[in-house]
This record gives structure tokens, C-alpha cells and sequence, in this order.
């Protein structure tokens, strides 16, 4: 049944029925379709522009089509046009004349519209929450490795040395930073479009306060024609697990190069890895490489909604239909990377000894040895370029700074004496960066303690 057949004189072509439907994936929201009839119709009972009796009749009618829905007794059929049209019609035909009245004061374009916002609104906490769950892992790793020494790179060049709980501590970082975002988009999407009817308001006395109340929303918004054509707030999400998304990738292509047979900084949980049809030998990090692969999906979806926005007149277009579908795979994917990538990370073991031998091995200490000689008085620049020469020694003997005799120290400088291998050692170098964020012992400690109290009072976004 069409909610709009009086007009016309002919039936709809079935190949623009279906080009025009959206209920093969708008069912998705059929229980915020139906929470938001509750609602809307509590307000029109209560202020008294549909009558009391009639109110209740439509919410009991509402509440078995919920119930029907989820036991499987009532299946959505393709033959509606889209989900509205779907409940209004079950309505009407379990409690006849009183369904007619539900869509009284609204248009589908405020129900879509407070529908999109009410699905998202809860995939904003769920996102939010996992996002929670993967920082207590972090957290957890920061804790026991705060003297697990390893490289930090630049260029993917052995840089200088830091420590496991160090690296992971960047991540902890953008993880909670990604968790602020969704609490600013959640506070600023959280106001309730119906009640702008098709894009005009309506001229029934409506009480939007109510309705908006009564579904948890800050307050009603406050331009008709912005609340059916407003889709910042999913362009906002879509942004927000974008970034999510890169954070997660830029963490599992570390993971991947540490899993390498060449680094062998950690060792993958077999239950989180894959092998070979052909290669008995291997352990691939499948799981890693689809977080990273995935992530293109979503930046689609984000692209795709801004590009279908960007040349809509006011108000409500059909074209806005376009976005649900990606938004939802694109919430669908992040979840379920988010909730993967904490599995693998949280069973994931470190080969301590590989990173630490391996900062050993690569100069990470250069930088301390040029401080030691400015220590002893050496200008840095002199000083830059003696730890050269040092270097270049040592490469063609191939062996650490670490390795070097006493001998072959003043050979190069005079000024070494015996304290340059305390100076250099892995412990020295971290232990002296000592400022907030850096990876020193005392200065870890302060930032994870910080962290634990972020963790211990966080109640994550608090829902109304
Ligand atoms: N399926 C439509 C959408 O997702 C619902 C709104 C329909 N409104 C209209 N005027 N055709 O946007």
C-alpha cells in the first residue's frame, strides 16, 4: 500500500518501485521508527490534538509491532515502500480507524530524520564504548612495559630509544582522543527534529519540548527547514570513525612490520592469525592487514555522503536517502575492527629481547654519546660530528657503540673515559628523558597514573 496513492491515476512501474524503495535497508531502524511514533503520538494524546483513547489504542498497536518484530512472528516485507510506510500500514490493520491518525503534524521527512538521528545517536555510545574497552588493554601493556626497551623510529629508520609503554602510549593518546570527538558530535546532534513536518513546521499546536523530552534529547531544534536536511551530524561520525579508522591502521601496519620475520618484536595469538593454503610455514597477520584494508571503506562512505550533500537545495531531497546504506557499513565495519584489533592486541606477546637487542643495535644511543661529549665540554656540533666518525667505525667492524674498547673510544676522542658505556646504555638514554612525555621511567609513571584516573572516572558518553 502507497501512503500517497490519491493522487495518482496509475500504478507505479515496479522497476521505479524498487529504485525508489528504501526498505531492504532502512528496516535496520524499525525499532527507532517505532520508539519515535511512541513518542510523537504521547505528545498529540497529551496535548490533546488526538484524543487520549485513540493515543492509547496507537501505542499498544506500536508496541505489538515491536514485540511481533523481534519475536519473528511479524516479518518486514519488501512490498512497503520504506519502513514508515510499513508500521503505518500494520497499524492501521490491527487497530484500524485510530492508525489513521498517527501521522497527524508530521511528514516522513522529520521521521526519517529523527530516525537516522535516534540509530546513530545509540551508535555513537556503542563506538565509544569499545573504544573504552581497547584503552584498558593499552592501559593494561603501558603497565607492564614501562622498562621494555625498544627503537622509536623516524623514516622507519632506528631513531633513538624508547620503550614499549612508550609507543603504546601514542596510541593511547589518539584513542582518547578519538573518544572526545564522538562526545562533542554526540552533545551537538542531540537535539530532535520532529515536529518540522515536510519542512515548514505544521499548524497543529505541537509541543516539540515534549517529544524531544521524552526521547532523551537536549531540546527540540530550531529551524524546519535545517531539521529535515540536516546531515552533519553523520557526515561528523563518518569523519570521526574515519580518523578512527587511520589510528587503527596506523597501529596494525606496526604490528604487521613488528610480526615480520625480519623484527620479531611480537608474536601473534594463534587464534588471531591465519595461514597459508600452499606455505605450511606460515602465520599471516590477516586480521591486521583486513583493519588496515577496511579502513578505505569507511573514508568511501564519508567522501560519498559529503558528495551527495554538497549541491542539495533546501529542504528535504530524495538524494538524502543516499545516507544510510554506507553509513551504516561504514559503523558496522568500525565496530567490528575496533572490537577485533582489541582481541588480537590483548593477545598479542612481545619478544622483549629482540627489541631490545634490536635498539642496541641500531645507534639509537647516537644522540646520548654527543651529549655525554657535550657534557665534557665538547661543542655540539664537534661533538655530532666525532659520534660520526664512531658510528662509521663501528659499521665497518659491524658491531654496537655499546661494543667499542676504551681504546678505540680515544683513538676517536680523548675525552671518553670509562663512564661513556653508563651514558649510552638503553637504560641511561631513556631513564634522562625525564619530562612529561617522554619515555622516562618517572615520567611514564605520571602519564599512566594519569591515565588510570581518565579510566577509572570516565562514564563514557552519559546517555539522558
Ligand atoms: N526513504 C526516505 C529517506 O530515506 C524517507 C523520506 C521520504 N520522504 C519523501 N518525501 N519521499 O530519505
Amino acid at each position: 500500500m502507497k501512503l500517497w496513492g490519491g493522487r495518482f491515476t496509475k500504478e507505479e512501474n515496479q522497476l521505479v518501485h524498487n529504485f525508489n524503495a528504501s526498505i531492504s535497508f532502512d528496516q535496520k531502524f524499525y525499532k527507532q521508527d517505532i520508539e519515535g511514533s511512541i513518542a510523537h503520538v504521547t505528545q498529540l494524546g497529551t496535548v490533546g490534538i488526538i484524543s487520549s483513547e485513540d493515543m492509547k489504542k496507537i501505542i499498544e498497536g506500536l508496541k505489538s509491532i515491536l514485540a511481533d518484530i523481534e519475536s519473528g512472528k511479524l516479518e518486514i516485507t519488501e512490498e512497503s515502500e520504506d519502513i514508515h510506510s510499513f508500521v503505518e500500514a500494520n497499524l492501521i490493520e490491527r487497530i484500524g480507524e485510530p492508525g489513521k491518525k498517527l501521522h497527524t503534524g508530521r511528514s516522513r521527512n522529520d521521521q526519517v530524520a529523527l530516525d537516522m538521528k535516534l540509530y546513530t545517536r545509540d551508535e555513537v555510545v556503542e563506538v565509544d564504548s569499545l573504544l573504552k574497552k581497547l584503552l584498558e588493554v593499552l592501559h593494561r601493556i603501558m603497565k607492564e612495559n614501562i622498562d621494555t626497551y625498544m627503537p622509536g623510529f623516524t623514516h622507519l629508520q632506528k631513531a633513538q630509544p624508547v620503550t614499549l609503554a612508550h609507543h603504546v602510549g601514542a596510541y593511547f593518546e589518539m584513542f582518547k582522543r578519538d573518544r572526545d570527538r564522538l562526545n562533542d558530535i554526540y552533545r551537538r546532534m542531540n537535539y530532535c527534529p520532529i515536529g518540522s513536518g515536510a519542512l515548514a513546521g505544521t499548524t497543529y499546536p505541537l509541543d516539540r519540548d515534549l517529544t524531544a523530552s521524552l526521547l532523551g534529547f537536549e531540546g527540540p531544534t530550531l529551524n524546519s527547514m535545517d531539521s529535515v536536511s540536516d546531515r552533519d551530524y553523520l557526515i561528523e561520525f563518518l569523519s570521526a570513525m574515519s580518523t578512527i579508522m587511520m589510528h587503527l591502521s596506523r597501529f596494525s601496519e606496526e604490528i604487521i612490520i613488528w610480526n615480520s620475520n625480519e623484527y620479531r618484536f611480537v608474536e601473534l595469538d594463534d587464534a588471531y592469525s591465519t595461514g597459508s593454503s600452499i606455505m605450511p610455514q606460515k602465520k599471516n597477520p590477516d586480521i591486521a592487514e583486513l583493519v588496515r584494508g577496511k579502513t578505505g571503506r569507511v573514508y568511501g562512505a564519508l567522501i560519498s555522503l559529503l558528495t551527495t550533500m554538497k549541491g542539495l537545495p533546501l529542504a528535504y531531497n530524495k538524494d538524502m536517502q543516499e545516507d544510510k546504506e554506507m553509513t551504516f557499513d561504514a559503523i558496522d565495519t568500525t565496530k567490528g575492527c575496533i572490537s577485533l584489533f582489541t582481541g588480537m592486541v590483548d593477545t598479542m606477546s612481545f619478544n622483549k629481547d629482540n627489541m631490545e637487542s634490536s635498539a642496541k643495535n641500531g645507534f639509537t644511543n647516537a644522540t646520548d654519546a654527543a651529549d655525554y661529549l657535550v657534557g665534557k665540554g665538547v661543542p655540539f656540533r664537534d661533538a655530532h660530528g666525532i659520534v660520526g666518525q664512531l658510528v662509521l667505525f663501528c659499521i665497518e667492524k659491524d658491531i654496537a657503540l655499546d661494543d667499542m674498547t676504551l681504546e678505540e673510544y680515544k683513538a676517536i676522542s680523548p675525552v671518553f673515559e670509562e663512564d661513556i658505556y653508563e651514558a649510552i646504555s638503553l637504560k641511561t638514554c631513556v631513564e634522562k628523558r625525564m619530562t612529561i612525555g617522554a619515555p622516562g621511567m618517572e615520567a611514564m609513571k605520571k602519564v599512566i597514573d594519569i591515565n588510570e584516573k581518565y579510566l577509572a572516572y570516565d562514564k563514557g558518553i552519559v546517555q539522558l
